[in-house]
């Protein structure tokens, strides 16, 4: 079967490269095998690639933090996957063909959900609903500003944020994307810029802004920070600029908390029970095409130094996705 691996850390497609490698073989008792149909390439694989991730295995590595799966074979003592079944799986090391793992690492996925979408779910969805629930109790009506909405994150969070009564101001980097995010229910796009504060809290007309989402980090966080009112929170939780996070004193002065987020440390605060209702949930709005992250392109494993190229190139539609085991 095939994987990627990276033999050093460095450009991603360059380190990358699809290797023959044994079979995982059959599970064993309280383990299911799976056929990878689809892992995308998100930052933060790019950021493995590089060597500047937080997690930092030893080398050679296989990257990959989220796929989707159909079920090929269960161990003994597996009552709720069959085989057919499609699954997501909680750990990491996705791209490649076939995994082996334990069931209790799988989500059970519900049947007419689309497999590409299926892929995506597992981190971005949930990312921008604890984004929303963690930080600041939202009332109906509250304004919440976050940059990168044109990722899937800000796009799922325009979404859900919207369902649960909350008006959001929406951060991009481009003009063009503004009519998709405002038909997905965003209630205003910014383009970023120095004067993004008094233009945010001018399209708020006055009504406080309770939380700030910054996944730009460096500056950018800086305008998210001095655009939400006194008292309010800010949320770090990526970086797209590669820099760290920057906040006046002005902010600190009135009040404004900076945070960090990881979704790994909101789904640890949660038990086994919550975080699969988190998931069955999130996958019916999935399912029922109430959430969607455009896909720009799809490419075989073999293929993967140009998917690397691709994902990272800038300006596209949506996410680069890779089907190991052919089209789905
Ligand atoms: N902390 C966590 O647990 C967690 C979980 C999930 C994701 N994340 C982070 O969330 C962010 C979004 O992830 P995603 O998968 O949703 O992204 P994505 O769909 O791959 O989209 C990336 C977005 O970043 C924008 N972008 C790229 N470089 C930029 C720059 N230098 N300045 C401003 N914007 C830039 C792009 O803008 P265009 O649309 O204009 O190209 C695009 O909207 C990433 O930083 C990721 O690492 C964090």
């Amino acid at each position: 079967m095939k994987k990627v691996e990276i033999s050093d850390y460095g450009v991603p497609e360059n380190v990358a490269r699809c290797v023959e490698v044994a079979d995982v073989g059959p599970p064993g008792p309280g383990e299911i095998v799976f056929d990878v149909l689809a892992f995308p390439i998100n930052p933060a694989d790019i950021l493995f690639c590089r060597g500047n991730y937080r997690l930092r295995p030893p080398l050679p590595a296989t990257p990959g933090a989220e796929c989707v799966g159909r079920v090929v074979a269960v161990g003994s003592g597996v009552t709720d996957i069959r085989p057919g079944d499609l699954v997501a799986n909680m750990q990491r090391e996705n791209w490649v063909q076939r995994r082996r793992i334990s069931a209790s690492d799988a989500i059970p996925l519900p049947t007419g959900l689309d497999p590409l979408q299926a892929a995506m779910l597992r981190i971005n969805p949930a990312t921008a609903l604890l984004l929303l629930e963690d930080h600041v109790t939202l009332k109906p009506g509250d304004w919440v500003i976050q940059n990168v909405a044109n990722s899937a994150v800000g796009r799922h969070l325009i979404v859900l944020a919207k369902e649960k009564g909350a008006r959001t101001l929406n951060v991009v980097r481009r003009d063009d994307v503004a009519p998709e995010l405002k038909a997905l229910g965003a209630d205003v796009v910014l383009n970023d810029g120095p004067d993004l504060p008094a233009r945010a809290r001018d399209a708020a007309q006055g009504a406080p802004i309770r939380l700030g989402i910054d996944a730009v980090s460096g500056e950018a966080c800086k305008r998210i920070a001095d655009s939400v009112a006194d008292g309010g929170v800010v949320v770090t939780y990526g970086s797209m600029s590669g820099a760290d996070p920057v906040i006046s004193r002005l902010a600190l002065g009135r009040g404004i908390t900076l945070k960090s987020f990881m979704l790994g440390d909101g789904l640890a605060k949660r038990s086994l029970a919550q975080v699969r209702a988190i998931y069955a949930d999130l996958a019916g709005k999935l399912r029922d095409g109430k959430l969607n992250a455009p896909i720009d392109a799809t490419y075989p494993i073999e293929e993967i130094r140009a998917a690397l190229a691709h994902a990272q190139r800038g300006g596209g539609q949506g996410k680069v996705l890779v089907l190991p085991n052919g089209p789905v």
